[in-house]
This record gives C-alpha cells, structure tokens and sequence, in this order.
C-alpha cells in the first residue's frame, strides 16, 4: 500500500520551491536592511518551554502541541511557534549581555494539531522576527514596519493591518475585573469554551467567533480604555511612528492573540482574499517572557508570518513570482565513445562557474536536443565526431542555429563571455 503524506502536511516540488527561495531570499534582504539576523534554533525543544512560554491556557498547549517521549524518557515537543525558543536562545546565549537591542529572524516548519482546512495546516512556516532590550515604541512601530514592507514588495493589495494594546500586568486585572463584571449576567449563555475561559482567560472572550457571544460583548469594556499611563503613551507613540511611516491600521479592540505572552501593542495583518483563515501575520509585544522563562527581565516585540498564507494570497490576487534561472548550457553527447570527455567537459564548465545540463540516459542526439529545447537552453555544446579528434566541439546558438567549432580549453571562456552579453 502506498504510504501518503500525514494530514495536514505537503510536499513542495520544485516548482513550488523555487518560488520559496525567492520569498525567502526578499526576506532576507529585508532584514538586512532592518538589521535583523538569523536565529535557529531547534525543531523540537522539552515541552515545558512552550507549557510556560505560550501559556497553559492557549488551544496551542491544551490541544495543538505534537509531545512524544524520546528514548530518554523526556518530554519533547515539536516546536508550534518560535518566539519561546528565541526567548530561550537569548536567555541561554547570553545574548543579553551583548549590544541591545538584539534584533532576530527565523523561519522554517512548525507544529500545530489543528484542523487542516485551507490556509491552516499541521505542518506550516513562519518567517518571525523578534526584537530583544528594547522597551521603545520605536520597536514596535520598526517589526510592523518590516512585515508591512514584505507584503508592499509583493504588491499584495487590501490588506488591513489591525492594532490593538492589550495592556499590561498592572492595568490588566482591573480590565478582566471589569469585563468579567460585564459579562457575568450572561455567563450561563456564552458558549462552552467561552465560559471555560471566563475564569482563566476572559480577554479570549472577546475574539469568540460565535454570533452570540459577539452579542453579548456589545458595549463591553475595551482594553484600551482600562489602559494605565505608561501604555497609553506608548500605545499613542506607536501610532504616531506608524503614521510617520504612512502604514495604514485600524484599531480593533477586540484583537486579543491566542498566546498569552503579549503586554502592550498587539497586532494582525488580515487578508480576506484567501477564506477564513485570513490572518498572513501576527505579532506584538511581550514585555514580560523573558522573565517568565528565566532570565532577567528584558522587553521583547515581534511578530511570525505563515508562508503558505503568503503563497494564497499571491495566488489570489493572480501575482506572478520570477521563475528560477534555468542551466546555461546543455553538453550533448553525439557518440558512445565521446561519452566520458562530454562528462569531464561538463564537470569542468560547472567549477567554471556554468550551470550545465548533461545527458544520464543515454539518448540519441535527437532526443538530447529535443530535452534541451525543453529546457529553454541557450547553448548546446555537442560534443563527439571529428571535431573531437580535432580536441574541440561544435558550440550551437539554439536561438539562431549558428554553430561554431571551439577547441576544448576555449568553451569555457567563449561561453561565459557569450552568456555575460
Ligand atoms: P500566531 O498568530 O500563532 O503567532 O502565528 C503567526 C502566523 O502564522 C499566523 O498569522 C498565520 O499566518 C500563521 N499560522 C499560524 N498557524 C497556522 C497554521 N496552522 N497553518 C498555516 N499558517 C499558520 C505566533 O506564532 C507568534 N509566535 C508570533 C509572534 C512572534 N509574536 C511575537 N513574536
């Protein structure tokens, strides 16, 4: 029986990642332009990392966490996000006791037990960011200004970037108090995961998708208006950087992430071309993890961003990314005998620098041809016959037909000379 791919995972052929590579390469670029450098850290990490650092109340550890047992007897998890590796990486690598702000990029798989349906998988990717050291609202206002720029690069239209503070450790239990108080009268009536989190985590109340607990939140208490000061300032000076900068928000007070890390500014890029699932990139700060995870206290801000959500939204908006370069030059074999040397001519042109095609089937020449034509060549060598016992081989222009004969130690030169035009 043919074994298939788990639920919830794909396979990327080379067509697809090629188009990978190009995102990502334009995410590096943009990070060097920000600053930012990569972090990795491993795939899996021991499960109380993320029972601690995304909280024990999230749907992420109560049901989406992959944990398995190793050999060893410990609990490891397959990570399901990366900023409490990154926290964790900063804290064991001392990173802390460097230059700061330390300013971080990651991406690669991650792992969550969720209902695959389209835009959500088991196995997905994010490329993150995150910004260590520094309390500023500047950093805020810099990690959406970088994730704002990647989709502006890609020409991605109609997207809504929402904004919301969700305050911080002393103006948020007068917040719960009061919206707890708001909502006790219909306590009986919110829905059962709602009422379960009435107790442990009311401000998830407010991004309940079911219509009538939307009803009941009608007139409730916002964060931002329970917020203290100190994060009233700071949520004012992150929009006045955003506005600076001339990206566009919406403030939604009802955005609350499903990570119970954030302090102050949270944020999502919302895309509803691509169906329900429609968020491309969330984010925020999270002044106190890294505290929570054992090292001193540090402010830390920053956002992930699902690439395949980003792959949706480019299909549905109909934008077209460069192909990937294809060979240079496609070494054809016109005998049996000239076989080696047309191997040992296309090892030499690659340590040239060429990238070169070559035959491993044995075909006929016709047949080589026909494969190179395929492969939009530009260049055919073919080598073999008199020219051969002369030590050269016939060069052919594959758009004009032009063929010309070169002595072995000039194609290198000839061709890179040709290719550079
Ligand atoms: P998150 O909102 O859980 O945040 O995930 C960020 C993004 O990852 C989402 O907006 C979405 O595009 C993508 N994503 C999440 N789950 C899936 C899935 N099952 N399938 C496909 N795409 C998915 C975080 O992970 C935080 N660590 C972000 C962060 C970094 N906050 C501060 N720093």
């Amino acid at each position: 029986m043919l074994t298939k791919r788990p639920r919830g995972t794909n396979d990327f052929l080379p067509e697809d990642t090629a188009k990978w590579q190009y995102l990502e390469n334009m995410l590096r670029g943009i990070c060097r332009q920000f600053g930012y450098a990569e972090l990795r850290t491993p795939i899996f990490e021991e499960t109380a990392l993320f029972l601690r650092g995304v909280g024990d109340t999230t749907d992420i550890v109560q049901k989406e966490m992959y944990t398995f047992e190793d050999a060893g007897g410990r609990s490891l998890t397959l990570r399901p996000e990366n900023t409490a590796s990154a926290v964790r990486a900063y804290v064991e690598n001392k990173l802390f006791a460097g230059q700061q702000p330390v300013r971080l990029f990651y991406m690669g798989p991650m792992f969550r037990y969720e209902r695959p349906q389209a835009g959500r998988f088991r196995q997905f990717h994010q490329f993150g960011v995150e910004c260590f050291g520094a309390a500023s609202p500047a950093a805020d206002a810099e990690v959406i200004a970088l994730a704002w720029e990647f989709y502006r690069r890609l020409g991605l239209q109609g997207l809504e970037m929402n904004l919301n503070s969700v305050g911080c450790p002393n103006c948020r239990p007068a917040y719960r108090q009061a919206l707890q108080d708001f909502l006790r009268p219909h306590l009986a009536e919110l829905c059962p995961t709602c009422q379960e989190r009435f107790e442990k985590n009311p401000l998830r109340i407010l991004d309940c998708k079911n219509p009538q607990c939307q009803q009941f939140l009608q007139g409730a208490p916002t964060t931002l208006d329970a917020l203290c000061d100190d994060c009233r300032e700071h949520f004012a000076a992150v929009q006045d950087y955003l506005q600076a900068a001339a990206i566009p928000y919406r403030l939604n007070t009802k955005l609350v992430r499903g990570l119970d890390y954030y302090t102050n500014t949270a944020f999502e890029i919302l895309l509803s071309d691509i169906g329900a699932q429609s968020a491309v990139c969330g984010g925020g700060r999270y002044n106190g993890l890294v505290e929570e995870l054992g090292g001193k206290p540090a402010p830390g801000v920053g956002f992930a961003l699902g690439m395949e959500r980003v792959f949706s939204a480019l299909n549905a908006q109909e934008i077209e990314l460069p192909a990937a370069p294809g060979i240079d030059v496609f070494v054809a074999v016109l005998d049996k005998q000239a076989q080696t040397q047309a191997f040992q001519l296309a090892c030499e042109l690659r340590s040239q620098g060429l990238a070169v095609g070559y035959d491993t089937l044995e075909r006929s020449l016709k047949a080589q041809l026909k494969y190179a034509d395929s492969q939009k060549v530009a260049y055919v060598l073919l080598v073999g016959g008199d020219e051969l016992t002369r030590g050269s081989v016939a060069l052919r222009d594959m758009q004009s037909s032009e063929q010309i004969e070169l002595p072995l130690p000039e194609v290198g030169a000839v061709l890179t000379a040709r290719l550079l035009k």
